[in-house]
């Protein structure tokens, strides 16, 4: 039986919106329980526990966001484009919350040390060529501004993604100290996702060169 997008938009979409906000209420809840003095699960360095989960749950839903178009051809379920936004504006959400952890948690709010760590420490750099390519998704996610834009304008917009994407990966491998198994999976992932688009465009054009 098929889906329609009305069904999917009343219900999957305030459905996946709770879903997709169940990491940070964890994470809140644990807080709180390190706070009130019971078990938690931040371990002994709360802080850095913080920043890396926001930043995992960060790239999971930025994967999870490019992930959505191949699985929608792969399945004939098309209307599961419909959730792209919503995941996509929630991977920034978390990498926002990722960056203000590390700027309030860490660094106690100290913008010199902030903009030294921007300029100096490679991977950060990257990581922050990565969020400044996200902004301008976030920001022309709307309706609105698709149609300010065009949808041919806004959707060459959108393939910054792709390089935002892979500066993820490498903030995440140049972060790590010795070759961790982890970010090579991720990197994997996004490997994939973007292989799939690669072949999709290469055989859109055969098809289109044999009409
Ligand atoms: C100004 C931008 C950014 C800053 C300052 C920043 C900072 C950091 C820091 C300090 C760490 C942890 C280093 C450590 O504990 O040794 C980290 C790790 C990480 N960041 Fe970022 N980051 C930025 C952007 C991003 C963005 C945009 C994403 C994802 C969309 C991201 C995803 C990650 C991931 C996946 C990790 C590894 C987490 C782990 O170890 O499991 N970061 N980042």
């Amino acid at each position: 039986m098929a889906v329609s997008a009305r069904t999917l938009n009343k219900f999957g979409k305030p459905a996946l919106f709770a879903a997709l906000l169940l990491p940070a209420l964890w994470l809140a809840w644990n807080w709180w329980l390190a706070v009130s003095g019971g078990d938690h699960v931040l371990t002994v360095n709360p802080i850095e526990y913080t920043n890396r989960y926001l930043g995992d749950w960060a790239f999971r839903y930025l994967l999870a966001a490019l992930a959505i178009s191949p699985v929608a051809d792969l399945t004939g379920f098309k209307r599961l484009i419909l959730f792209r936004r919503m995941v996509g504006l929630f991977a920034f959400a978390y990498a926002c919350l990722h960056v203000a952890s590390y700027l309030g948690l860490d660094l106690f709010f100290d913008w010199r040390a902030f903009w030294e760590d921007v300029l100096k420490r490679n991977y950060i750099t990257v990581g922050m060529a990565a969020l400044v390519l996200l902004t301008p998704l976030a920001i022309t996610s709307t309706n609105k501004m698709v149609k300010r834009l065009g949808v041919a304008r806004w959707q060459r917009l959108q393939r910054l993604v792709y390089p935002a994407a892979i500066l993820v990966a490498v903030h995440y491998i140049m972060m790590v100290k010795s070759i961790q198994l982890e970010p090579l999976i991720y990197a994997g992932i996004l490997a994939v996702l973007l292989g799939f688009r690669l072949i999709r465009r290469a055989v859109g054009r055969v098809r289109l060169s044999e009409r």
